[in-house]
């Protein structure tokens, strides 16, 4: 027999996800599931009840019905009391649940013998998890959300523009903490043409910060931030002192700053302090998403946005519920990858098998048992740690070490030599093509130095397309004979040869720029 997934309306005050949605209401019935959902649970989320019938699914009227008929149970938000007083016997919950903050709760749904699959508590370090990471995907609205929420209660474009009414400078943005929120939030800023710059203890994120188009700032302190599984660790007093110096500069410098530093199980790391807060320019926003874990500015009100000395201060805790159809869908197909692992058979009926790593670690009540928290994971040992101190390499256009100040300056010294052997020795029509060519190979040294790397292939095919100038050549033959016949008209087969030149120097002409323009169009934003 088929199991019933049911969906009922959230109940937690203002919130707008649902647990899935119709596109994967289809995908659950391919299982072999039959799926039930409470009339009005999608409203929120744009999904209306028509909606979830065409793809599939039932509509129920009331929570009792829903919860009373239903195998197994999606939900988003940690369930009440009452709706733990719905459960039955044999019946599975799938939902946020935070067991370690959550004693309380977990006694009451171990007395009704159910079987709970807390989705946070996924063990997320296994790559075959990332598809059902709920975590990463919600958090990944709510940093995204965080800039809007910025750019809302911000008076300026995020972007600098050159208008006729004068120059707008770019917003300077800064980032606290480069996990999943931050990284979506550098992305967000970045795209919307800000400054955007981050910090994170983990130097291993820096790269990733750049990739997505920030800067990554450095405390001028050495400590490893990692504490391993891709979370932070707890800092010494020295590293935290001498971070709040750079966040302290940075506070008078951005315009906006979004913090979302976090280390589980720990309260949020006070980042940003009233004197920070005061030393900003007016009309500056500051987003706190560790608001909900106590806030990483000391003057968040939790839920709420307030004003400052001058600074908006949002600690709003529900940032994905405000984008509640996007944060729905991805969540639905987060449980739905799930579900696939739960039924391999693909007939309707899950099986919940605590020898799968995955399925283990979410598992945190087993028929009534309390299986949390999970043995911990057999994982493969952390790559041996870099040798220390290896001498930097100088960036491209950085000064670099004497040594290498000295050796340029000799490479010039003999270059000028050179010249002057060749212009002292060499006849004089050799002279003229050889400062054009010194001169081509400069220009073009110039203009490929200065191309962003990532556009050297757009670059290549211009300049593919330019070389068609030796159409020309081509175009002299065909010409009728000019002054009084002083250019005699050539043969036919060099007249015909010349008319294929010229049609295949088009292709490569028209088709360079053709292709440069579609190239180019990738770019642009
Ligand atoms: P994450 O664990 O992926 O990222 C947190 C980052 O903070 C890590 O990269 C860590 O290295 C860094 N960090 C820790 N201590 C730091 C310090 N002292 N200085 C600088 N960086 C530090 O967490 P995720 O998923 O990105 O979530 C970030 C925050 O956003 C959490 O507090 C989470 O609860 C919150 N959140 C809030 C939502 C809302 O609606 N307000 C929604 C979703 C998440």
């Amino acid at each position: 027999m088929p199991q019933v997934i049911g969906v009922p309306k959230e109940t937690a005050a203002g919130e707008k996800r649902v647990a899935t949605v119709p596109e994967v209401v289809e995908k659950l019935v391919k299982l072999g599931f039959k799926v039930s959902v409470e009339s009005g649970a999608g409203d929120a989320a744009n999904c209306s009840d028509d909606s979830y019938r065409t793809t599939g699914a039932q509509i129920v009227d009331g929570a009792a019905k829903l919860w009373a008929e239903s195998d197994i149970v999606f939900k988003v938000c940690v369930p009440t009391a009452e709706e733990v007083g719905l459960m039955h016997e044999g019946q599975t919950l799938i939902t946020f649940i935070w067991p370690a903050q959550n004693p309380e709760l977990m006694q009451q749904l171990a007395a009704r013998k159910v079987t709970v699959l807390a989705i946070d508590a996924l063990p997320r370090m296994l790559s075959r998890a990332q598809k059902m990471d709920a975590l990463t995907s919600q958090a990944g609205v709510a940093g995204y959300r965080a800039v809007i929420e910025a750019a809302n209660a911000f008076g300026r474009f995020f972007n600098g523009q050159i208008t006729a009414a004068g120059k707008v400078q770019p917003a300077k943005v800064f980032i606290a903490g480069a996990g999943v929120a931050g990284l979506a939030a550098i992305g967000t800023a970045a795209s919307l043409g800000a400054i955007v710059r981050a910090n994170d203890t983990r130097a291993e994120v820096a790269d990733q910060v750049v990739s997505l188009g920030g800067e990554f700032v450095k405390v001028d302190y050495e400590e490893e931030g990692s504490g391993g599984g891709g979370y932070a660790k707890v800092m010494s007093e020295g590293f935290l002192q001498a971070q709040r110096e750079m966040y302290a500069k940075q506070a008078r410098e951005v315009d906006i700053i979004i913090t979302t530093a976090l280390i589980p199980g720990k309260p949020a790391p006070r980042l940003i302090t009233a004197e920070m807060v005061q030393s900003m320019k007016p009309g500056s926003v500051i987003v706190d998403m560790a608001a909900e874990r106590g806030g990483n500015c000391e003057l968040t009100e939790p839920g709420k946005s307030v004003v400052k000395h001058g600074v908006t201060i949002v600690g709003y805790t529900d940032l994905a519920s405000r984008l509640a159809k996007q944060s729905s869908t991805l969540y639905a197909t987060n449980l739905f990858r799930l579900s696939e692992e739960l039924c391999k058979t693909k007939d309707g009926v899950i099986n919940v098998n605590m020898d799968d790593d995955a399925i283990r670690g979410l598992t945190v009540i087993k028929e009534g048992a309390i299986t949390w928290p999970p043995p911990a994971l057999k994982l493969p040992a952390p790559p041996a740690a870099k040798p220390a101190a290896m001498p930097k390499a100088p960036k491209h256009g950085e000064a670099s070490a004497p040594a290498s100040a000295t050796r340029t300056a000799v490479m010039f010294g003999i270059a000028a030599l050179a010249f002057w052997f060749v212009g002292a020795n060499a006849p004089a029509a050799f002279l003229g093509h050889f400062t054009v060519f010194v001169l081509a190979v400069f220009v073009g040294y110039m203009v490929v130095w200065n191309v962003t790397p990532a556009l050297h292939t757009p670059l290549m095919s211009v300049t593919n397309a330019i070389s068609s100038i030796i159409a020309i050549g081509a175009l002299v033959q065909i010409a009728p004979p000019i002054m009084g016949g002083a250019v005699a008209r050539p043969e036919a087969w060099i007249h015909w040869l010349a008319w294929v030149g010229i049609a295949l120097t088009a292709v490569n002409m028209f088709g360079g720029f053709a292709v440069t323009q579609r190239m180019l169009e990738m770019f642009r934003k």
